[in-house]
């Protein structure tokens, strides 16, 4: 940890220099002589495709991985970043993309992990702590349960619990690696909030996202890598939109994010949800239904989503509908006119649909397991599934949809947890395309996911849709969501409040009918009065 005396001795050296940094993996190199400066108070965002190599660099900052060429220097001196714990004391803290916390621990506990507040040698208060924990977090306007694991809370607030634990750690330099991918519009902002004070208190911050206009609202200057290199510093005031994005990707962009899909002409339903519920698991909780009178059809070759703010129901709408929620749910689901019962994701999966979640970590890739293993293993519990034999033909067909998603990687056999994270998320939705879904639910599937590669996603979503899927979208980003989606049904607290045709859509639109206290289609309403 710094001194105060020593950042007054050195103002003039930036709070942290990487030199000439290199690093391959095995044969590849995936950084190429980096330099990089970041000053105290600075707020320096990190863009690049994904696999340039922002994560790498920043994880060999914050000490994780050990063996790399070039030099690091902390307010100008030398130091040797080995360990997590050197990066620690040199008051480097980094939050990473996939999150990291223990997710059988209490939050307060992740947060003190390391540092516990202690009432005798061997005993942990935790009282103080959840108390301490609790001072933290109000100010990220914190709704979760402090004494609860981790595991239970939605992946949005897990994010926040990292935040306060990097605040409590009283990081001068402090790695975001795309902190606000699982955030609601409210939380981004809120988020913002806390960066530009501790900007002000003095905190470098390194702040990596593939959302540009989040880099404008909140960075003061932009590094842009590709392929491993530094391609250039900019002051984020002077740069443009189009700069940046031709320093990542090395040509113009010309409209590579495709038109969407093409208006879909009505055919039968394929996917029927009606009265869709699913208890509060916790009995004291305000709100006793998490989602309460959810119906709506989606037919082949349509696209619907699903609009709201973070805790609008969204997710859990997909996990009751995919039999994946512990909490007593119900309502009646058909798929191609047959009544589906919402037991578990086995019969969810049976019965033709797949859920591809917010999640990679927790419920999408066998991370120690190489991406052919991954995509075999997709095939292969679906053959099992259905009682037929495996070919040899199945494998190829894996490696071939995978290939034709474009995953970067140095082979087949790379192990999906070194992919980037961007690379998963394409594995993840390759793996599902090979059980041959009817329905596809798709929670936030570009999460993480770079401009090009989204534009690669969006038009997969197009072609599935083409060829008959019923899909239900789920997406924070409004211009994603009114991209893609034919109809979109907004929810506020559980309920549906509209239902829009590609005619309304628009943001105001949205927001009107998913924020508290704003208007309610009239179908809708008159529902809430008859209940
Ligand atoms: N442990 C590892 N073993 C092998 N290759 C790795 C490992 N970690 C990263 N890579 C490779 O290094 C390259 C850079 O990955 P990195 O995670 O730094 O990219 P990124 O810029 O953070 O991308 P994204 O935006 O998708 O998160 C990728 O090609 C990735 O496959
Ligand atoms: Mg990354």
């Amino acid at each position: 940890m710094f001194s105060p005396n020593e950042q007054t001795e050195s103002p003039n050296h930036p709070a942290l220099q990487m030199r000439g940094i290199s690093k391959s993996f095995g044969p590849t190199l995936v950084l190429k002589k980096v330099d990089i400066d970041l000053r105290s108070g600075e707020i320096h965002a990190l863009m690049g495709e994904n696999g340039a190599g922002k994560t790498t660099l920043m994880k060999i900052a914050a000490g994780l991985i050990d063996d790399f060429e070039g030099d690091i220097l902390v307010e100008g001196k030398p130091h040797r970043m080995a360990s997590p714990r050197d990066a620690a004391r040199a008051g480097i803290a980094m939050i990473q993309q996939e999150l990291s916390l223990v997710p059988e621990l209490a939050v307060d506990e992740n947060i003190f992990l390391g540092q516990e507040k202690v009432r005798s040698l061997f005993f942990v208060d935790r009282e103080q702590q959840v108390r301490a924990a609790c001072e933290v977090l109000q100010p990220l306007d914190f709704h979760g349960r402090i004494d609860l694991p981790v595991a239970k809370l939605r992946v949005g607030e897990q994010q926040l619990v990292e935040v306060a634990k990097a605040l409590v750690a009283k990081a001068r330099i402090l790695i975001m690696d795309e902190p606000t991918s699982a955030l609601s519009i409210n939380e981004t902002e809120r988020l913002f909030q806390v960066i530009r004070k501790l900007a002000k208190e003095g905190v470098a911050i390194v702040y990596i996202s593939h959302r540009m206009e989040e880099v404008f609202a909140v960075a003061d200057t932009v590094t842009v890598l590709r392929d491993g290199q530094h391609i250039g510093t900019l002051s984020a005031k002077v740069a443009s939109r189009r700069e940046i994005i031709r320093m990542m990707v090395g040509r113009e962009l010309q409209e590579m994010i495709a038109s969407g899909k093409s208006e879909t002409t009505a055919q039968k339903p394929v996917l029927e949800v009606q009265d869709l519920w699913l208890e509060n698991p916790s009995p004291t909780a305000a709100r006793p239904l998490l989602v309460q009178s959810v119906s709506f059809t989606v037919a082949g070759g349509e696209v619907l989503g699903l609009a709201g703010l973070l805790g609008a129901g969204r997710t859990e709408t997909l996990e009751v509908l995919f039999g994946l929620h512990s909490g007593t749910s119900g309502g009646h689901v058909r798929i191609e006119g047959k009544e589906v019962h919402l037991l578990n994701p086995v019969a969810a999966k049976a019965s033709g649909m797949a859920l591809v979640t917010e999640d990679r970590k927790r419920d999408g890739l066998v991370l120690g397991a190489g991406i052919d293993r991954n995509a075999e293993l997709a095939v292969l519990r679906t053959i099992a599934a259905f009682g037929l034999v495996s070919t040899e033909g199945e494998v190829e067909l894996a490696e071939r949809t995978i290939r034709d998603l474009g995953i970067q990687a140095s082979s087949p056999r790379q192990l999906a947890g070194t992919l980037s994270g961007g690379n998963q998320q394409k594995l993840v939705i390759g793996k599902w395309l090979l059980t041959r879904p009817r329905v596809l639910l798709l929670d936030e599937p570009t999460r993480g996911i770079d401009v090009g590669a989204k534009a690669e996603i969006y038009r997969l979503i197009g072609t599935l849709a083409e060829q008959g899927l019923a899909i239900v979208l789920v997406t924070s980003e409004l211009p994603e969501l009114t991209l893609l989606s034919d109809r979109i049904l907004v929810l506020r607290e559980g309920r549906p409040t509209a239902l829009l045709n590609r005619a309304q859509f628009s943001h105001e639109t949205i927001l009107e009918f998913a924020s508290p206290g704003g208007s309610v289609q009239p179908a809708f309403a008159e529902m809430e009065v008859a209940q």
